[in-house]
């Protein structure tokens, strides 16, 4: 199969080292892609880049699969302009990816279908978001402000109380810091419990589940500060064993793609459910239409059976029976990120280490890297993810560090603690 992976992350980078070991693969390509997916695929520049250049290049190049990492091509409708041409697409189309580029749509879908998710209101306007805000607090509840469009998954404010949470729709509705997306809010009741990540491949019938993971979405260590695109991650997930993750197929994964295709948008491709767990039982937190960042770094590699057909079948319609997938061994990645990520940071700095042979156990995956006049430097705020694997969550921690211990950049930051639920420390 010839293979084409769209996106230029450390997603899309695990995505090219597991196809790679693929025995169905004769070539893959990635577009725009990075120096480390350079190493499993050719990169190439698909005319000036958007969906349908994309989808122009993958006919005349005859792709036989164009897997895409992340959403804002699906949301653009990239898989649609796939299908016109007859390529087939791992991923949504437009109108499906709404479960993620519409904060709105999701959720009134798990209103409809009886998915649990926290208590909401849908306001177009201030005043009904101040009204909404108002009725929560005086139920004794904190809200969590969630602005309806796509916004580099900025778009969700929680919040103590009722100053907090009006001053956060001001900033959403009047300040306008996520322009359009945030032309409708979602106001919802505050939840409390773990997180986790499920990663269900799907051909809009059939399901399959990916090993759990769990992200460390804050900057700081102890999950202080402000919200990154994710920290580091852990794959699977001792909280969710069988009997939850039964549950979560049951209640919440079915019903979803249940209800897309009886609402007229099937759902193909990586529904990713953002969950947490309270008092036992799993709310959808948020849904997204692809693969998760950092999360697959860590899912991914222990994942023991070939992805490829997997991904071939869910475009093709004939995934199934539905199944879970079991962790073969852990994995934990850690982000080195540039400092003053997620803020204003510097790029361009030279990295070095990766040139050597890190030990076993450990794989890097490229995110913000490029390389100029010869050399690798750092091109964005999540620059690596430092993954290590290993039989328990002791080992894989070790050889994660293992690995970032011999790489440095100038200001680089990355999280010591990534793991600490599973590894008993803080
Ligand atoms: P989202 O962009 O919807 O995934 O939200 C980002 C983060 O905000 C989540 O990972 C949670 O930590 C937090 N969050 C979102 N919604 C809620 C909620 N209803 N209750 C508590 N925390 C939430
Ligand atoms: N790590 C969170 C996400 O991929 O949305």
């Amino acid at each position: 199969m010839r293979v084409l992976i769209v996106g230029s992350g450390g997603r899309e980078h695990a995505l090219a080292w597991k196809l790679a070991q693929s025995p169905h693969l004769t070539k893959l390509f990635c577009t725009p892609g990075n120096p480390g997916i350079g190493n499993h695929a050719e990169l190439i520049a698909a005319g000036a880049g958007s969906v349908s250049d994309i989808a122009d290049w993958a006919k005349e190049n005859e792709i036989d699969l164009v897997v895409v990492g992340p959403e804002i091509p699906l949301a653009e409708g990239i898989a649609d302009c796939l299908h016109e041409r007859g390529v087939p697409v791992f991923g949504p189309d437009r109108k499906a990816a709404r479960i993620e580029s519409s904060k709105v749509f999701a959720k009134e879908l798990m209103d409809r279908h009886g998915i649990p998710t926290a208590e909401f209101v849908v306001c177009d306007t201030v005043s009904q978001a101040e009204e909404a805000i108002r009725q929560f607090t005086s139920e004794g509840k904190q809200v969590v402000v969630k602005a309806d469009g796509l916004a580099a998954g900025k778009g969700a404010i929680v919040t103590k109380g009722r100053d907090e949470a009006l001053e956060a729709v001001r900033r959403v509705m009047v300040d306008r810091v996520f322009g359009s997306a945030g032309d409708r809010v979602v106001i919802e009741e505050r939840l409390r419990g773990p997180e986790t990540s499920i990663l269900a491949l799907t051909d809009g019938e059939h399901l399959v589940v990916l090993p759990p993971s769990q992200d460390h979405k804050p900057i700081g260590e102890g999950d202080t500060g402000l919200n990154t695109g994710g920290m580091g991650a852990y794959s699977p997930v001792p909280l969710v064993d069988d009997s939850l993750l039964n549950r979560i197929v049951k209640t919440i994964l079915r019903p979803t793609i249940r209800a897309m295709k009886l609402e007229g948008c099937p759902y193909r491709g990586t529904l990713y459910a953002g969950l947490m767990i309270v008092n036992g039982d799993p709310y959808v937190i948020e849904f997204n239409c692809r693969f998760g960042d950092p999360e697959t770094q860590a899912a991914l590699p222990v994942v023991e059976e070939d992805l490829l057909p997997l991904l071939k079948q869910s475009a093709e319609g004939n995934l199934g029976p539905d199944r879970i997938v079991n962790a073969n061994g852990t994995a934990l990645c850690v982000v080195m990120a540039s400092g003053g990520y997620p803020e204003s940071y510097e790029t361009g700095k030279s990295i070095e280490g990766l040139e050597n042979d890190l030990g076993e156990g450990i794989v890097v995956f490229h995110a913000g890297t490029a390389m100029k006049d010869g050399r690798l430097v750092t091109a964005g705020g999540r620059v690596l993810g430092v993954t290590g694997v290993g039989r328990d969550f002791r080992e894989a921690a070790k050889r994660a560090n293992q690995g970032t211990s011999q790489i440095s950049f100038d200001k680089a930051y990355y999280r010591h603690d990534i793991g600490y639920r599973v590894l008993g420390v803080t």
